[in-house]
């Protein structure tokens, strides 16, 4: 069976963290987004069809042309905007059988997809959907259903309970036919849902199956901290390859990779997972939820919790980073301080696409994009972003957004 996945996508409301790569490439607990989805779909599938255009390039260098043995294979999406055209650019490489299609950016344990192709088979059907149920549809289309089969996909149906459709999909080829008959959606795209509609409409059978498990659909920077949690809370194994010298502390479950070293008066509380030929130390804290990739430094007096940390990035004199994402390539000056909590205690609201947005969450601190320099004591409110490839001068308070490429000096 082909697994065609789609990372066609601009991934905007993940800038700046997207400026310059697609938002599968991102990584989480050290690994990119799309490297889950491969190990996951990897039993099942025996040929990778990657949906590709923004920044295609770096995908397509990163990922090469097999992945553990099987080939990976990258179309360009079809023109058109929507997850119906990134399905349907596919055409070409589906032959008579069916197929899965799973967005790019959704993050979910293999069982998943066991229970897609057993409800698909099962029922004989002609599609087969994966939905999990949840308290709050508010941001979520609603999958109605009735026994076995699903009745409609409705969008935005307000806060009720019920079944989201988790972006995971099994069609037989004839799918295409009728994406080519799907409309535009209200916001301009060619959704895959609307194609499951009229497929419902014309009395195919769709199915469904219920996914128990954890899932995350990474579409905001926070959707990126709760999913790093997660898999350091569940999938982290205490693991020490590089060197801790003696005078530090290492609490697991701490994942160290080689050519790294913990300097003397260390304390590392896990999960936390450190990459490969990062230097650590001396004297910092470390907090569980925290994420450092390969060849960062991470120096004296600095505390680090709940945060990712990407390649080649440096936090080294006296620092505090709290639920904050630090893109590849940065460095904080002495003294540069994120701020996490509001002194009101509401929940920290963050700046996507032109709209605030309520992140969920009371706590969350900076987003900081790749190739970043701050200066020496430089503070920044909760929620704030630092676009890639800026300069942010001494001193200065970062209170509103500063965008990608520029100079701010006080
Ligand atoms: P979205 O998250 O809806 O879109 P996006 O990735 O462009 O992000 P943003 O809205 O922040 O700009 O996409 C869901 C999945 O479908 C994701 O894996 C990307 C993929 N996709 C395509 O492959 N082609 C497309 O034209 C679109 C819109 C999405």
């Amino acid at each position: 069976m082909k697994g065609v996945i789609l990372a066609a996508g601009k991934g905007e409301r993940l800038n700046p963290l997207t400026d310059d790569r697609p938002k599968v490439m991102l990584k989480v607990a050290n690994k990119a987004i799309i490297d889950y989805l491969l190990e996951n779909l990897h039993p099942f599938v025996d040929e990778f069809i990657i949906i590709v255009r923004y920044q295609k390039e770096k995908l397509m260098e990163y990922l090469g042309d097999e992945y553990k043995g099987k080939p990976v294979t990258y179309v360009e999406q079809v023109e058109g905007e929507g997850t119906a055209k990134a399905i349907y650019s596919a055409i070409e490489y589906i032959e008579d059988k069916e197929f899965l299609a799973v967005n790019g950016d959704i993050y979910f344990e293999r069982d998943g997809i066991k229970d897609l192709l057993q409800a698909f088979r099962k029922s004989n059907a002609d599609a087969a959907l994966l939905v999990k149920e949840f308290k709050d549809l508010s941001h979520f289309g609603m999958i109605k259903v009735k026994g076995d089969l699903v009745e409609e996909v409705k969008e935005k149906p307000g806060a009720v309970s019920g079944y989201a459709n988790l972006g995971a999909y099994l069609f037989k080829p004839e799918v295409f036919k009728f994406i080519e008959n799907t409309s535009q959606s209200q916001r301009g795209e060619y959704e895959i849902t609307d194609t499951i509609n009229l497929m419902i409409k014309e009395g195919k059978k769709v199915t469904y199956a219920v996914y128990e498990g954890y899932w995350n659909d990474i579409g905001r920077p926070w959707n990126l901290l709760e999913l790093n949690e997660y898999i350091l809370k569940n999938h982290l194994r205490h693991s020490i390859r590089g060197i801790v010298e003696e005078g530090a502390t290492v609490l697991p479950p701490v994942e160290i990779g080689e050519g790294t070293v913990i300097r003397s008066g260390v304390y590392i509380i896990g999960p936390v997972k450190i990459g490969k030929n990062s230097k650590i130390g001396p004297n910092c804290f470390i907090r569980p939820y925290t994420s450092i990739g390969d060849k960062c430094h991470i120096g004296n007096a600095v505390e680090i919790k709940n945060s990712i940390i990407m390649d080649h990035s440096n936090v080294p004199h006296l620092n505090y980073v709290g639920d904050s994402i630090i893109g590849e390539n940065s460095n904080l000056g002495a003294g540069t301080i994120t701020a996490n909590l509001r002194h009101d205690n509401k929940n920290i609201k963050v700046e996507i696409k032109d709209k605030l947005e309520d992140s969920g969450r009371r706590k969350l601190g900076a987003i900081i994009g790749h190739n970043v320099k701050t200066g020496i004591n430089v503070t920044i409110y909760p929620g704030r972003k630092i676009g890639s490839n800026s300069f942010v001068g001494p001193g200065v308070i970062v209170d509103k957004n500063i965008p990608s490429n520029v100079l701010v000096i006080t």
